[in-house]
C-alpha cells in the first residue's frame, strides 16, 4: 500500500501507474475514522478488481462556525492499519495548505437546490464545502468510479447530479448502508455517543422500519410522520431536525411512494445523527 500526502507526489505516481494499469481507478473519500461503512466501499470496489484510492481528510468547508471540526474524530495509525487489511492500492492524506493552493475554478453547475433540502436547512454551507472538495479529488485524481455510502443519501444524489453537469468522466456508484447488530447506521459521529445514548440511537432504525409499514398501509403521511416524529422524542432524542418522505430525487412524494424514501435527522444531545430507507 503507497501513502501519497501532496497532490505533486500522487499526481506524478498515477501518471505513471495509469500506463501500466489495466485497471480501472476507483476512488473513495472519506474523512478517517475509518468503521465497516467505509470498507464495505471498499470491497465493492475490490470484487470489481479495481486499483483503489482511499483518501483521509476532515474537510473543513463542509463544517458550519459551530460544529464538530476540531473534535471529529482522528485516527489516522489505526486507519491506515484498515486500509492495508484491506489491500487498498493508495491513500491519499493531504493536507489544508497544499490543498488550498490548488483552485478549482468550475462551478457552473445547477444544484437545482438540493443543498438546501433535508440536511441543508440547518446545514446551508454543507453540500457546497463537501462540492468543492470532491470536485478537487476527482479533477486531481481522475478516477473512473467514485463509490458513496447509501448512509449519506443526500450526499450521494447531490454529486450525482453536478458530476452529470461537468466534464468529469468518473462514474458514481452507491453502496449500501451498513450497521450495527441493533440496526444503529454505522457513522465515525457514534464515538460521540455515551453507552446510555447508543441504546436511544437504535430507536432510529426501529421507527425508520415502523414508519415504512405505516406508510405502506395508511396514506396520511403528515399525520403519520407527525407521530413517528414524537415517538423519536419519547425515546429520549432532544430534537428532530427533519422526519420527511422525499423522492429518490429528492421531490416531493406522494402515495404510492414509488422510488420514495424516508429520512431523518435526529439530535441526542449535541450528537447528530441521520439516516433512511427506501420504501
Ligand atoms: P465520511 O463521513 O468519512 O464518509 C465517507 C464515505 O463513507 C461516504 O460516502 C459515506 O456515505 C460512507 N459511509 C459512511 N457511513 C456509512 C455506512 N454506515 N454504510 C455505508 N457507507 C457509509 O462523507 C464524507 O466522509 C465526506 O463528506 C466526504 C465525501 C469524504 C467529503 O469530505
Amino acid at each position: 500500500m503507497i501513502i501519497k500526502k501532496t497532490i505533486n507526489s500522487i499526481q506524478k505516481l498515477l501518471e505513471i501507474e495509469k500506463v501500466n494499469l489495466k485497471k480501472k481507478v476507483a476512488f473513495i473519500p472519506t474523512m478517517g475514522a475509518l468503521h465497516d461503512g467505509h470498507l464495505s466501499l471498499i470491497k465493492s470496489a475490490k470484487a470489481k478488481k479495481q486499483f483503489i484510492i482511499v483518501s483521509i481528510y476532515v474537510n473543513p468547508s463542509q463544517f458550519g462556525p459551530n460544529e464538530d471540526f476540531i473534535k471529529y474524530p482522528r485516527s489516522l495509525k489505526s486507519d491506515l492499519k484498515k486500509l492495508k487489511k484491506s489491500n487498498v492500492d493508495l491513500v491519499f492524506t493531504p493536507n489544508s495548505k497544499d490543498l488550498s493552493r490548488y483552485k478549482y475554478k468550475n462551478y457552473n453547475f445547477k444544484t437545482l437546490g438540493l443543498e438546501r433540502k433535508l440536511c441543508g436547512s440547518t446545514r446551508p454551507y454543507h453540500f457546497m464545502g463537501v462540492a468543492e472538495i470532491v470536485l478537487k479529488f476527482f479533477t486531481l485524481l481522475k478516477p473512473d468510479i467514485a463509490y458513496f455510502g447509501e448512509k449519506d443519501y443526500q450526499q450521494f444524489i447531490f454529486i450525482k447530479k453536478i458530476v452529470d453537469q461537468t466534464n468529469l468522466k468518473t462514474k458514481i456508484m452507491m453502496g449500501k448502508t451498513i450497521r450495527e447488530k441493533n440496526g444503529l447506521a454505522l457513522s465515525s459521529r457514534n464515538k460521540y455517543l455515551k453507552p446510555e445514548e447508543v441504546i436511544i440511537a437504535k430507536n432510529i432504525f426501529k421507527i425508520l422500519k415502523e414508519t415504512r409499514i405505516l406508510i405502506k398501509k395508511n396514506k396520511k403521511q403528515l399525520s403519520i410522520l407527525k407521530e413517528q416524529k414524537r415517538k423519536l422524542i419519547a425515546c429520549g432524542f432532544s430534537n428532530v431536525e427533519y422526519f420527511q418522505i422525499l423522492t429518490n430525487d429528492l421531490k416531493h412524494a406522494k402515495s404510492p411512494y414509488i422510488k420514495s424514501r424516508i429520512f431523518v435527522a435526529a439530535r441526542i444531545g449535541s450528537v447528530r445523527l441521520i439516516d433512511n430507507i427506501l420504501i
